[in-house]
């Protein structure tokens, strides 16, 4: 018996590390964000509505709402976070018209379910990632996303990276590839401020594909803790009521 579970876990650990093999490309950045810091979501909401929302809508959110769940007063909300209506009821539309997709080749994505469906992670790697490459568009590229249609919206905040590249050896014999980015040109942030205010937007994006994310997880503690109550409850009264049988 002993021997087929080393086995079973042998087996699993070669399909792991082929799988990972196989995926290649640049291992993701870690987003180290945190759902129920509320400073944190009211940043990003805040860089989200300045620097994203012209291009990117969040249709299943409403402004009220996120007011509600961010502690974000009514004034400050009307003032500072609503650019595209006056009505705190509707939905984070972008100010991007319908057929923008001649303006970059493809339709800025709704980022509604973003982190959901590419996980913070992605993202916050994503964001993280453009570099200088003259044959495109925008003069940009990205390490996650190859020949991305974004431009580097945020280029002036984190500066410029230029590529690095590796030697493979192949069939050929080798070819370079992709290995990551370094700094070129310094921005208005440092590298650490950058990569907070990146964490900050990637936050409120997990908080907008989940609004009620938080609640969810600090309920599962209480129900896991009920859970446990009440099974020592439970176990008390079998030993009660069985204790003459035996
Ligand atoms: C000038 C318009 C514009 C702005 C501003 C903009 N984006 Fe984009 N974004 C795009 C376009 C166009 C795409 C489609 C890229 C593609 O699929 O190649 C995109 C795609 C994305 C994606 C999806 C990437 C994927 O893997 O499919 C994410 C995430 C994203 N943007 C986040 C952001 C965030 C966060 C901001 C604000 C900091 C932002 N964008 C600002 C135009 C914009």
């Amino acid at each position: 018996m002993y021997k087929s579970w080393v086995l079973i876990a042998v087996a699993l650990l070669c399909a792991g590390v082929a799988a990972a093999d196989e995926e290649g490309g640049i291992a993701l950045r870690h987003a180290d964000t945190d759902i129920n810091n509320s400073e944190s979501l009211q940043r990003g909401a805040r860089n989200f509505m300045n620097y994203c929302s012209g291009c990117h809508s969040l249709k299943y959110l409403r402004y009220n709402r996120m007011a509600e769940d961010l502690k974000i007063p009514e004034s400050e909300l009307a003032g500072n976070l609503m650019f595209t209506t006056d009505k705190p009821f509707e939905t984070i539309n972008s100010a991007m018209p319908k057929d923008s997709e001649s303006w970059f080749g493809k339709q800025p994505p709704d980022l509604s379910l973003m982190a959901r469906a590419r996980g913070v992670d992605y993202l916050f790697s994503y964001l993280t990632g453009f570099y200088v490459d003259k044959t495109r568009p925008w003069g940009v590229n990205n390490l996650y996303l190859p020949s991305t249609a974004m431009p580097h919206v945020l280029q002036y905040q984190q500066g410029l990276q230029k590529p690095v590249f590796k030697n493979e050896p192949d069939a050929a014999g080798a070819r370079m590839v992709l290995d990551g980015v370094e700094s070129m040109t310094p921005g208005a942030m440092k590298t650490e401020e950058y990569d907070q205010f990146v964490r900050d937007i990637v936050n409120f994006l997990d908080y907008a594909g989940e609004p009620v994310k938080a609640k969810r997880q600090s309920m599962g503690v209480f129900v896991t803790l009920f859970l446990l109550m009440f099974f020592a409850f439970a176990y008390l009264l079998k030993k009660e009521y069985w204790k003459d049988v035996h």
